[in-house]
């Protein structure tokens, strides 16, 4: 039994926002240095009250269209995000409400930018053990509410959006591989420290990021899990026809590429329209690459992730 992808769907909210109209708010930045440091020359704000359940739907529809199947045929909904609507309940039940599903396992999985691929490895567990069939898995995020936009070094750097995947229990592969990690000795460097308390926030309620640990941190993980992935797989990374990594820095990317001897034709690359939008980075930029014909089928992809926690991980499977 593989858990196979049948549908992808993505939602960016409203118009891109460049690096100059950035600047032009009055932001101490420029359109040269992001593009150099980063090279994100747009990204894509959600609307005032415009949630990551709302956009999950989107995302989710366009990619239960493509998968051919209902809503009401799902019986798992995972939504990976750091910015759900509320609290509680999950995002996961409030997509589920909004899709008019009844009855699915529906939940949140929280492991900030590497959210999508740690969803989408749990996911295939529930199929592979027989327990669930149709599954909706989304990354949904609206990381420009959580930023302060008052800090330069982090505020340029993320955007919002949702990227979506039906998963389908079927004889033949689907999802190969996965291997996912974390660690705890790392929370300081990319964390969002602020509680609820008492009705009042404590602490500090913005993102927070130490840019150059959690750069170093990246590149160490993310050619490793690659290559783990891979050797469970019993391929080479070589043979793989696409990485589809998280899309937070350009030059994180060509790191691992380099690092996995890989063609950089056969990298996805978004970072530079989307800019980082944690989550939903992976599902969108496989979304694009699917919808505009580069990824086909029985083509092997790789998706991978790392973020806050610290966590990282990599999904292998065939198209
Ligand atoms: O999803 C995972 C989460 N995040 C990441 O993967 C991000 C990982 N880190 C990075 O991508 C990079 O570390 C950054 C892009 C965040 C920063 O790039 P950097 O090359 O490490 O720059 P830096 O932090 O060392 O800053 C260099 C200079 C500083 O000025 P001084 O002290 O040299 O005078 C900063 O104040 O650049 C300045 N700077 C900026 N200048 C213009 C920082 N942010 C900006 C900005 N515009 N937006």
């Amino acid at each position: 039994m593989f858990a196979r992808i049948t549908g992808t769907g993505g939602y960016l909210p409203g118009l891109p926002v460049s690096n100059d109209a950035l600047a032009a708010r009055g932001i101490d930045t420029s359109d040269a240095w992001i593009v150099e440091r980063t090279g994100i020359r747009f990204r894509h704000l959600a609307g005032e009250g415009e949630t990551a359940s709302q956009m999950a739907a989107i995302a989710a529809r366009l990619a239960l269209e493509m998968a051919g199947r209902t809503a009401t045929e799902l019986d798992l909904i995972i939504v990976a995000t750091s910015t759900p609507d509320y609290i509680f309940p999950s995002a996961a039940c409030m997509l589920q409400g909004a899709l008019g599903n009844k009855g699915a396992t529906a939940f949140d999985v929280q492991a900030v930018c590497s959210g999508f691929v740690h969803a989408l490895a749990v996911a295939d567990k529930f199929i592979r053990s027989g327990s669930h069939k149709k599954a909706l898995v989304v990354g949904a995020e609206v990381f420009s509410r959580i930023l302060d936009w008052r800090e330069r070094s982090t505020c340029v750097l993320f955007g919002d959006g949702a990227g979506a995947v039906v998963l389908e229990a079927d004889d033949a592969p689907g999802i190969i591989a996965s291997a996912l990690h974390a660690d705890g000795s790392l929370t300081g460097i990319l964390s969002e420290p602020g509680q609820i308390r008492d009705g009042k926030v404590w602490g500090d309620p913005f993102l927070r990021m130490e840019g150059q640990a959690v750069f170093k941190a990246a590149v160490r993980v993310l050619a490793s899990v690659a290559e783990e992935c891979c050797q469970a797989a019993g391929i080479r990374s070589g043979d793989l026809d696409w990485l589809v990594p998280h899309q937070a820095n350009i030059r994180i990317i060509e790191s691992t590429r380099r690092k996995m001897n890989l063609a950089p034709e056969k990298v996805v690359i978004t970072v530079e329209r989307h800019g980082n939008t944690s989550a939903a980075s992976v599902p969108l930029a496989l979304d694009e690459a699917v919808r505009d014909g580069r990824i086909r089928r029985g083509q092997r992809v790789l998706l991978e992730g790392v973020g806050g926690g610290f966590t990282w991980g990599a999904v292998l499977f065939a198209f």
